[in-house]
């Protein structure tokens, strides 16, 4: 008797290279709260479409083209997606999988991100710049789950890979890489602290 796992969903955990990435986080930090000081289009957006929190996604999504700070961290990244592509074994051909969109989330008390996915793109993430005590971690679901119709549930104790949703939780300095069509969200930070992320996605030209 033989099992077989096939089509696996692979999310790529990953960290900054040491010895950089506390110096780096503490100009990132700095740079995404001047920023929504700065973005009175982008706090309007948010007000409307993220409650309790500040996200620079529908106004300021290209930061790695808008600040050497974030471009900095966008190289970073390229390495650790590049080493993901590997792993995925994508063909790319003659074809780069290159940063399009780049954005700041702060999240304060009660501030949620509903379900989605990143369309439009081939690699998507997220990296922390703050992560204080609490602070709720990245929800993947498994993107069966529209086909399951009679399946049973799982045992509580199942395999982490068995389960129906896995969540990560939020490390500064650590980041998490997934294909853009798996389905995300962040439960509500039941903390005063600020949790602070920057999404990203890559696309293939
Ligand atoms: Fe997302």
């Amino acid at each position: 008797m033989s099992i077989r796992a096939l089509f696996p969903t692979l999310v790529y955990e990953g960290r900054l290279r040491q010895g950089g990435w506390r110096v780096l986080n503490s100009r990132l930090l700095r740079e995404c709260r001047q920023l929504r000081a700065d973005d009175a289009a982008g706090r309007r957006w948010s007000m409307r479409n993220y409650p309790g929190g500040y996200t620079s996604y529908g106004s300021a999504h290209r930061m790695q083209q808008l600040s050497p700070t974030f471009a900095a961290l966008a190289r970073e990244l390229d390495r650790h997606v590049a080493a993901f592509a590997r792993v995925l074994q994508l063909d790319l051909g003659t074809r780069s999988l290159t940063m399009t969109d780049c954005w700041v989330n702060i999240m304060g008390r009660g501030a949620v991100h509903g379900l989605h996915l990143h369309p439009l793109s081939t690699i998507s993430g997220t990296y922390y710049v703050a992560a204080p005590v609490g602070a709720p971690g990245l929800k993947f679901e498994d993107p069966r789950l529209e086909r399951f119709m009679a399946a049973p549930p799982r045992l509580r104790a199942a395999r982490r890979a068995n389960r129906p949703s896995v969540t990560f939780a939020a490390r500064a300095g650590a980041l998490l890489l997934f294909e853009s069509w798996l389905r995300h969200e962040v439960a509500p930070n039941p903390r005063a602290a600020e949790r602070v992320s920057i999404s990203f996605n890559y696309s293939w030209f």
